[in-house]
């Protein structure tokens, strides 16, 4: 197959969806890459290695959307590269189609089949390329917090580890899943005192069983929450509700029990945020205060240290890539279950049913069951 992998357009986005690592692979399994100039090189990588690697450098964006029957991509196509796409040109990118409805017609117009990486799921409904962007986070989340604690950035101006002789910083983590344990650990791996609340009690107990002893679990409640906020120094926000907005489980009126100088980082603001008061900031100006609490709300954490993110994320989305290009997606997702959840759009229909309800579109079933 020929395989295209353009520079990512959108704002301040690093990332590239293949490293040159990816063309080697792609090569072995007898298939041709073009790579765009440049576009590897805010994610480390110069155009001579994906040369040495076995791609074809192409000096524009047209040329590679042009020639390619499949494109790779890290964000979901911007306006300006909608005249791009061809008829029936696989894009294996981040979509998140429920979020943009010119996004969804303009697919649909354009007849891409577009297999989108959120949706990707495992049989136990895991997401595995949206887990190793939460794991980036969830352990950026203690980095960044760490950092605004600091008096200069307004923050309490207390260290997470303290020294000996100086208790160190009390850090409250809610949600304990993908983000909420990679932050726990790097937190404790700091030194701090850990809180991890979650409501899943199986959850708790994995997590008890795991993390050291500067790590405690509780449950999450209004009762626990409440108590637990008015001497953290860091509380990182971590909770999902898959579908649907997170919960407020600190609302405005809660921050005037917070010490000021408390530093929020409410990494679920993506979805809505679980601190009331987070509304989504950019890594440009990344936070602002209220009530004398920091507030870091940044919706794209990851984007910030591509070097991780790439191979983080093409680590995951590779072997997926490969039996694409190996098979032809209709091919590859009859086969794949895993795949075919992340069917969104082909030839002109929406095979995702989330998708067509965003929108109030027809929902394909016939092509889609396995979505539904
Ligand atoms: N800002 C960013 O750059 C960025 C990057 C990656 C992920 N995220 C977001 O981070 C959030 C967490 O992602 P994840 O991968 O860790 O999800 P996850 O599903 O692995 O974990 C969510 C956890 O929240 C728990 N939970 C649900 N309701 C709760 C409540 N009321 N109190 C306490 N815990 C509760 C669940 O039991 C689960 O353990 C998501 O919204 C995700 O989109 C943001």
């Amino acid at each position: 197959m020929i395989i295209g992998v353009p520079k990512e357009i959108k704002n301040n986005e690093n990332r590239v969806a293949l490293t040159p690592a990816g063309v080697s692979e792609m090569k072995k399994h007898g298939h041709t890459v073009y790579v765009q100039a440049t576009a590897g090189l805010g994610s480390g990588f110069a155009d001579e290695e994906y040369a040495e690697a076995g791609a074809v450098v192409l000096p524009t964006i047209e040329d590679v959307y042009a020639i390619a029957e499949m494109i790779i991509k890290v964000k979901e196509p911007i306006a300006s590269e909608y005249p791009l796409i061809k008829k029936d040109q696989l894009l294996f990118t981040y979509f998140h189609f429920a979020s943009s409805e010119e996004l969804t017609h303009a697919m649909l117009e354009k007849g891409a089949v577009c297999l989108a990486y959120e949706t990707v799921e495992k049989t136990d409904r895991s997401l595995p390329l949206l887990v190793p962007m939460s794991e980036v986070a969830g352990r950026m989340a203690i980095q960044q917090g760490a950092k605004y604690l600091e008096k200069p950035l307004k923050g309490r101006g207390i260290l997470l580890g303290g020294v000996p002789g100086v208790p160190p910083a009390k850090v409250l983590v809610l949600g304990g899943g993908i983000v909420g344990t990679q932050a726990a650990k790097m937190a404790a791996g700091l030194g701090a005192q850990v809180t991890i609340m979650d409501l899943s009690l199986p959850r708790l107990r994995q997590l008890d069983d795991i993390m050291p002893a500067n790590v405690n679990t509780e449950m999450s409640n209004h009762y626990n929450i409440t108590r637990a906020i008015k001497d953290a120094d860091l509380i990182v926000g971590a909770v999902l509700i898959p579908g649907a907005k997170a919960p407020h489980l600190i609302t405005r009126d809660m921050l005037k029990l917070m010490r000021p100088g408390t530093v929020v980082v409410d990494v679920a603001v993506d979805q809505g945020g679980c601190i009331e008061t987070c509304t989504p900031t950019t890594h440009e100006n990344p936070t602002f205060i209220i009530d004398d609490i920091v507030h870091y709300c940044v919706a794209n954490m990851p984007g910030a240290v591509p070097y991780t993110s790439t191979l983080a994320l093409t680590n995951a989305t590779l072997p997926y890539a490969v039996q694409l290009a190996n098979k032809g997606w209709e091919k590859a997702c009859a086969e794949n279950e895993e795949l075919k959840k992340g069917l969104n759009v082909a030839n002109g229909k929406i095979l995702y049913k989330g998708v067509a309800e965003a929108w109030n579109l027809p929902f394909n079933e016939e092509i889609a069951l396995a979505n539904a």
